[in-house]
């Protein structure tokens, strides 16, 4: 995917672009605080992967011919997206997709951005489904996923055991063939 500029509804001007294996540091940065804020998570800290495992993973997706997205405010990573292909000829057309804002970035159009340009890239890029999970309490990224088309599978009742002792569902989503005009 080419690098794009967002100017998102607080007026800064974000830089959409592919991370690389050097990307590692600031995305481990990123996802302890996402786990810290802990809305829509299910990892505390100590289960956070280090930044050389995020490292070979960012090649792992791009090597089976996914994308790894991230988004810079001033050279600083506030969101990414990921969309992980299954590297057989048969199951190559699906992608998992997960993504996560920094806080102080969330609600202020950069999901809905980096979202419609992973499913434009998908769509061009021979991607013709996409799933994923997401927590039953998280209500937000469930709107944003079903306002581009995503459908809700199947609830898996309790699967999200909080710090706190509460159970909390999981909701399993997918969308069949992106729309190019998203
Ligand atoms: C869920 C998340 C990715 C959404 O990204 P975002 O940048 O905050 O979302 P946006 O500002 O682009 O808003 C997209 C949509 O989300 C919904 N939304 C945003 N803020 C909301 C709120 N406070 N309450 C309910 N829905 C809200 C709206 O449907 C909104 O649509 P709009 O574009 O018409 O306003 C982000 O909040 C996040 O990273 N949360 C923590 C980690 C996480 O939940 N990751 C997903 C795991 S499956």
């Amino acid at each position: 995917m080419r690098a794009l500029t967002f100017v998102d509804r607080a007026g800064r001007e974000l830089l959409l672009r592919r991370l690389t294996r050097q990307d590692a540091e600031p995305l481990f940065v990123l996802h302890q605080e996402l786990i810290s804020d802990g809305r829509g998570m299910v990892l505390i800290p100590e289960e956070a992967h280090p930044p050389d495992k995020l490292a070979d993973k960012i090649d792992e997706i791009h090597e089976h011919g996914g994308v790894f997205l991230g988004a810079f405010d001033q050279e600083e990573l506030v969101g990414t997206l990921d969309l992980a292909r299954i590297p057989r000829s048969m199951l190559r057309h699906n992608a998992t997709l997960g993504m996560g804002i920094r806080p102080e970035h969330q609600g202020a159009g950069l999901g809905r951005a980096l979202l419609e340009a992973a499913l434009g890239w998908a769509q061009s890029n021979g991607i013709s489904r996409v799933e994923l999970f997401v927590r039953g309490d998280n209500l937000r990224a469930q709107q944003l996923y079903e306002s581009v088309g995503f459908v809700p599978i199947h609830l898996r009742k309790g699967f999200v055991r909080l710090p706190d002792g509460r159970l909390v569902d999981d909701l399993y989503m997918e969308l069949l063939e992106p729309d190019r005009d998203l």
